[in-house]
């Protein structure tokens, strides 16, 4: 008898031993707090890293109208049986393309012409069809034509074409060809056939199987993980590239579109930035420009976010600024923007917008007035640009920036000047290490619920001598926990930057990257996908001790509620290298389903890290796990993140 009891008590002491040891955390069902904006989640791209050209626009000939500041760059002579010649580079001095290439073939059986490298070399693949166009004058009475060769690294001939009867006025000439086999840096031979004289111009290349097979398109592996993330929004075009290292060559949105000849290529800022990454044959030839950014974004069901410039340049560069009395083009522009995207084919832009194919608006919504900008002058800029756009677009949400970081004194300035200003979103960036994260995880719980709202318009936990490991992934996911609970205050949030060419990047750490032929996605990429494919619509409190886990024993959780899907939706961080059990009780639901989804990321080795051999080493897993019911014990394993879906009544 006296050892049954004491049996029992034994038992007892060790339930209730364990219950405490395991940390208590009440969900509450029924309370939903801040709604969470549908496109909460979103992505933020920018044309470094060779992000657009040689990475997101397929476009495989480089400098293909000969418009950088050198001319030549990235193109050589190249002849075949014994071919001669010449070429001149001439400047028509006029419209936004002026520059053309003339070549002269000396020798009648020779062939002779030019080589063009591509990005790093052109990614091919074996079986696939690729489109060649160019734009060429014969210059003499005698018969032309052109003989165009896809070449391996190693010279071997793996695709060809040629184009024949080549006219006295310019003209458009196309053709297309299999590709024989795969090769990461292929390049293109252009040349004469015999005794001619030939202008050429926008010499170009396309794979066929380009997002959506469209010509001038996109490549189809990077904009299928953009669209996998499923984001709420895309900010474009930046960044630092919308302010210029001086006006002159800030981002310009009305030479980005139109046809590809109307197109003003001008140096990417990127190009000499970084003198450790230097990137000399950086330049933007706009074929990717604001008309095929609005497209991607309806492509993706993502909210089109356009920055533009407001008279300011990078104020790290030059901090060249407009004079207020100068500064009427610059709003004019942001206005004409809003009319492309969003006015009827009746318009003057959004007749353009009709012609280059899309009749239908863009449903545009909101704009961001300067990038990372500061002091007084960008006020006294961005306030006519509001008065201008909201005199005309009252409806258009206006994005303020707060210069580049999350806490100096600038920064500060800047919430001042916003909050007398009544601003509706302002733009935070933090490029922090990842402590910075773990410990900022609160960073909004006593913001100002009354205040402008925030956009977390740029941010990536830093590691130091390294890009994307487990560990920065694993501080965002951290961080993120609290900007989800703060969806009243947060609404918008985007990581940057999205991509990085791994042979041609100024900048690292970034979502994902690529080589010429393949992409993957960051441990930071699938945190980011994972809590865009998991947003509530309602935050919910999940508190331990009365107060949310916000870095207490390591563990950061926010929780919400989907009432379309009818599922509670619990997001939990343990960064401790130990595992942590978790008693939850959800307080409030009626009855719940007692099969749950576990999505779950994990990595004991915090310096993991993808790679493109090795494109998932570090990615979330599903699976379907059985929950004890409204009260259940989950283990949240040593340096994990995880996605708990449980569907309630
Ligand atoms: O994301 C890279 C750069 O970081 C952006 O261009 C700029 O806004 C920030 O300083």
């Amino acid at each position: 008898m006296k050892k049954t009891l004491l049996f029992i008590l034994a038992i007892g002491f060790n339930v209730s031993l364990s219950a405490q040891k395991n940390k208590q955390v009440v969900v509450s069902v029924n309370t939903p707090g801040a709604s969470i904006q549908s496109d909460m989640w979103g992505i933020f791209f920018e044309d470094i890293n060779f992000a657009a050209d040689g990475g997101l626009y397929a476009e495989l000939v480089k400098n293909r109208s000969f418009e950088f500041d050198a001319p030549l760059m990235g193109w050589k002579e190249t002849s075949l049986n014994s071919g001669k010649g010449r070429y001149l580079v001439y400047n028509s001095e006029s419209g936004n393309n002026p520059q053309y290439i003339n070549i002269v073939s000396d020798v009648p059986e020779g062939k002779y012409g030019l080589l063009n490298e591509g990005f790093r070399g052109m990614g091919v693949k074996s079986g696939n069809k690729y489109n060649f166009s160019i734009l060429a004058r014969n210059n003499e009475k005698s018969p032309a034509s052109i003989y165009i060769e896809l070449r391996s690294a190693e010279g071997k001939v793996i695709g060809q074409t040629q184009i024949t009867g080549i006219e006295g006025e310019w003209k458009k000439y196309t053709a297309s060809f299999e590709c024989t086999a795969t090769d990461l840096k292929a390049n293109l031979a252009i040349l004469i056939q015999g005794k001619a004289n030939i202008d050429l111009d926008m010499i170009s290349l396309f794979p066929n199987d380009t997002w959506k097979n469209r010509p001038n398109g996109m490549r189809s592996d990077l904009v299928q993980l953009l669209a996998d993330m499923k984001p709420g929004f895309i900010r474009f075009p930046g960044g630092c590239i919308v302010e210029g290292k001086v006006l002159e060559n800030r981002y310009q949105w009305k030479t980005t579109v139109s046809g590809l000849t109307d197109r003003k290529t001008i140096i990417n800022r990127w190009n000499t930035e970084f003198s450790h990454r230097s990137t000399p044959d950086y330049f933007q030839s706009f074929g990717l420009g604001f008309f095929e950014y609005f497209q991607l974004a309806e492509d993706i069901g993502a909210a089109p976010l356009p920055i533009i410039n407001c008279g300011m340049a990078c104020q790290y560069n030059s901090s060249e600024l407009v004079p207020l009395k100068l500064i009427d083009p610059y709003v004019q522009d942001a206005l004409d923007l809003i009319e492309f995207a969003n006015a009827p084919v009746n318009s003057k832009w959004g007749a353009l917008r009709a012609e280059m194919g899309h009749p239908a608006p863009f449903n545009l919504k909101m704009i961001g007035v300067g990038n990372e900008q500061w002091g007084p002058q960008y006020f006294e800029r961005y306030q006519i640009f509001v008065k201008a756009i909201k005199e005309k677009y009252p409806d258009i949400k206006i994005i303020s920036g707060a210069g580049p970081s999350p806490d100096n004194d600038m920064f500060h300035f800047a919430w001042g000047e916003l909050r007398k200003l009544n601003a509706e979103l302002v733009d935070e960036h933090y490029y922090r290490n990842p402590e910075w994260f773990l410990k900022n995880a609160n960073r909004y719980d006593n913001y100002d619920r009354k205040g402008p709202k925030v956009f977390a318009g740029e941010y990536a936990s830093h590691v130091k001598g390294t890009a994307n490991n487990w560990e920065a992934a694993l501080s965002e996911a951290a961080f993120m926990t609290g900007l989800e609970r703060n969806a009243d205050v947060v609404v918008l949030a985007s990581y940057a930057p999205l991509f990085a060419h791994v042979d041609a990047w100024q900048w690292k750490p970034d979502l994902i990257w690529f080589n010429n032929l393949i992409s993957y996605g960051s441990p930071s990429y699938y945190v980011q996908k994972m809590f865009a494919t998991n947003n509530g619509e309602f935050v919910i409190p999940a508190l331990s001790e009365n107060k949310p886990l916000a870095g207490q024993d390591s563990l950061y959780i926010s929780a919400s509620i989907s009432k379309t899907t009818s599922s509670i939706i619990l997001k939990i961080a343990n960064v401790s290298s130990k595992a942590t059990s978790l008693d939850f009780s959800l307080e409030g639901a009626k009855a719940i389903q007692k099969n749950a989804t576990l999505q779950l990321m994990e990595a004991v080795d915090l310096t993991k890290e993808n790679s493109l051999e090795s494109p998932k080493n570090l990615a979330p897993s599903e699976k379907t796990i059985a929950i004890a019911g409204k009260k259940f014990t989950f283990d949240a394993l040593p340096r994990s993140f995880s996605v708990l879906r449980i569907q309630y009544k």
